[in-house]
């Protein structure tokens, strides 16, 4: 294993375009300095024509996560490009939108796909009591991409919006293959860099209760808050 390889087996999924030697080698480079540190600082380095690129395949289960969702309105922390959003605005069993995401570039794109009001910070450190009562709180593809410690500020925070018929559904559990796994670990041993955080999913001990569902396939976890939170 080198550091090439390992970013190789990590950026599969990235369009061809990004995968080129001379963005390896900047982020090699970068490593090296210790200047990045999670995958969430790689968006930076994305070239403004391939940024929506990295959002643009509309997720297989977003039908799914339709009929799981709760009439009313909704809220996507880390919202990406809103591309979750824009669908979502064309049910009319939606009203209310409402997104979060730290990356000023990203939230660029937002705007010219969804009517949704976007607000621009870090979700573990966004102060959810500005919000009307949310119905539906959707944390897609971002848990495993941050600590397990921004999950739990996340998941206490939001509870200034909540009521005891909120839904929050937090997905994908990503399986990684022992491939990925090996990369992944590469990277967090030589630099300290995650690429992949462990999913967190201990909502029990942040007062939720839970199930587990599957969406073609993928992973969810469906949270509601626990009746009794000293339980
Ligand atoms: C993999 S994308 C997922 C986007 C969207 N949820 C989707 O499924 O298409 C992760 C997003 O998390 C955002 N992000 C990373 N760290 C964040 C943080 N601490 N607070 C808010 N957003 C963050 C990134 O800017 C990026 O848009």
């Amino acid at each position: 294993m080198n550091t090439k390889i390992a970013l190789q087996r990590l950026l599969s999924g990235l369009p061809q375009e990004l995968k080129n030697e001379c963005f390896l080698d900047k982020l090699e480079i970068l490593l090296k300095a210790k200047e990045i540190k999670s995958s969430a600082d790689l968006y930076n380095l994305i070239d403004e024509e391939y940024l929506n690129k990295v959002f643009s395949n509309p997720t297989k289960v977003s039908s799914k996560i339709e009929t799981t969702l709760k009439p009313g309105n909704v809220l996507e922390i880390a919202c990406g490009n809103g591309r979750l959003l824009s669908q979502l605005e064309k049910n009319p069993k939606f009203s209310g939108f409402f997104g979060i995401d730290n990356n000023q570039r990203i939230v660029s794109l937002i705007a010219k796909n969804t009517k949704a009001k976007i607000f621009l910070n870090k979700a573990e450190n966004f102060n959810y009591g500005i919000l009307p009562k949310i119905d539906n709180i959707i944390i897609n593809n971002f848990f495993g991409m941050i600590s397990i410690l921004q999950s739990k500020k996340i998941l206490l925070a939001i509870k200034k919006c909540l009521t005891p018929e909120s839904i929050i559904l937090i997905g994908e559990e990503k399986k990684l293959s022992a491939n990925i796994n090996e990369a992944n670990q590469y990277l967090i041993k030589k630099y300290n860099f995650h690429f992949y955080f462990p999913f967190y999913k201990d909502f029990a001990s942040d007062g939720y209760e839970y199930k587990k569902i599957k969406m073609d396939q993928l992973t969810y976890y469906l949270l509601q808050l626990h009746e009794n939170p000293n339980n």
